[in-house]
């Protein structure tokens, strides 16, 4: 098992815990190499009905770690762990619950839109800040938040790139439940245990019906937003932005054309 990813199996669930609280819970490139090994794996599982991802402490998970994002600009290849980790989590055939304390950043809010159930926790912030970085939506997020919220709110989000609370993700219909932080991790389980008891052929049709609709596949949006993310990732703006969050300055892109 890897450092910064806890799992294990209990009931027919697997928990999933992303546990770098020191960094917030930034998703490293073996990070999501390991996740992606995780899902692929719990999907062929049968000992698996529900897979639980959760955070640590303060964290739910602040996006992809910025230090790998400069390296990821001198090499395309390096955004393939986090291509993989998206492809396994967006056709992942049975029920995710997410438990969302803290900070949900970047990633850490779009993974949540492939998830089933979310919860959150009163502490809560998610934040989608793509634009301040230089970079685009990732994660299928240009096409699922939009058919989520309506163009206009899923704009507020991808084009302002603010955060907001937890009470706020459930109005917009991003989160099921908000709970007191200490109540989450249980109230989370005990949803997984209410799927696990559930059939398990129906439950995976069911799952799939639901995701059949979407119109334009999932998969392909996201490698087609990944691909300019890559190409972004190389950019003037975007290397002012990792660097500002460096050295703890604000960005500065009034010299950008
Ligand atoms: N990548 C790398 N390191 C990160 C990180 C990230 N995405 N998010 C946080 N960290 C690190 C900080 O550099 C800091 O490390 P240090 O203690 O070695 O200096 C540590 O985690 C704590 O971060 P800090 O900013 O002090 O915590 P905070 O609670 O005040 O703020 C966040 C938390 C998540 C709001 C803030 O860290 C943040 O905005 N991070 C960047 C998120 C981001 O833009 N992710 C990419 C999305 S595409």
């Amino acid at each position: 098992m890897m450092e910064f990813i806890e799992q294990e199996i209990s009931d027919r669930i697997l928990s999933i815990r992303i546990k770098r609280p020191d960094k917030r819970n930034a998703l490293t490139l073996a990070m999501y190499q390991e996740l992606a090994a995780i899902l692929k794996q719990a999907g062929e599982d049968v000992a698996v009905r529900v897979v639980v991802i959760s955070g640590s402490e303060s964290s739910f998970c602040s996006g992809n770690d910025i230090n790998d994002f400069l390296q990821a600009g001198r090499d395309a290849n390096a955004v393939r762990p986090a291509r993989d980790f998206l492809h396994q989590i967006a056709a992942f055939k049975k029920p995710i619950v997410a438990a969302v304390n803290g900070v949900a950043v970047g990633i850490g809010t779009t993974l949540l839109l492939h998830c089933d159930l979310v919860y959150a926790a009163d502490n809560a912030r998610f934040q989608l800040p793509f634009i301040n970085l230089g970079l685009v939506p990732e994660g299928g997020s240009s096409l699922l938040l939009p058919a989520m919220l309506g163009h206009q709110k899923a704009a507020e989000l991808l084009l302002l790139g603010d955060s907001f609370d937890a009470e706020y993700a459930l109005s917009l219909g991003l989160v099921n439940a908000v709970l007191e932080s200490e109540d989450l991790e249980s109230h989370a389980r005990k949803q997984a245990m209410v799927l696990a008891a559930k059939p398990p052929a129906a439950m995976v049709a069911t799952k799939k019906l639901l995701k059949t609709h979407q119109g334009k596949p999932v998969t392909q949006v996201l490698d087609e937003e990944i691909d300019i993310f890559a190409q972004r990732l190389q950019s003037p703006e975007a290397i002012e932005a990792f660097s500002a969050f460096q050295q703890r300055r604000p960005a500065d892109f009034s010299s950008f054309e």
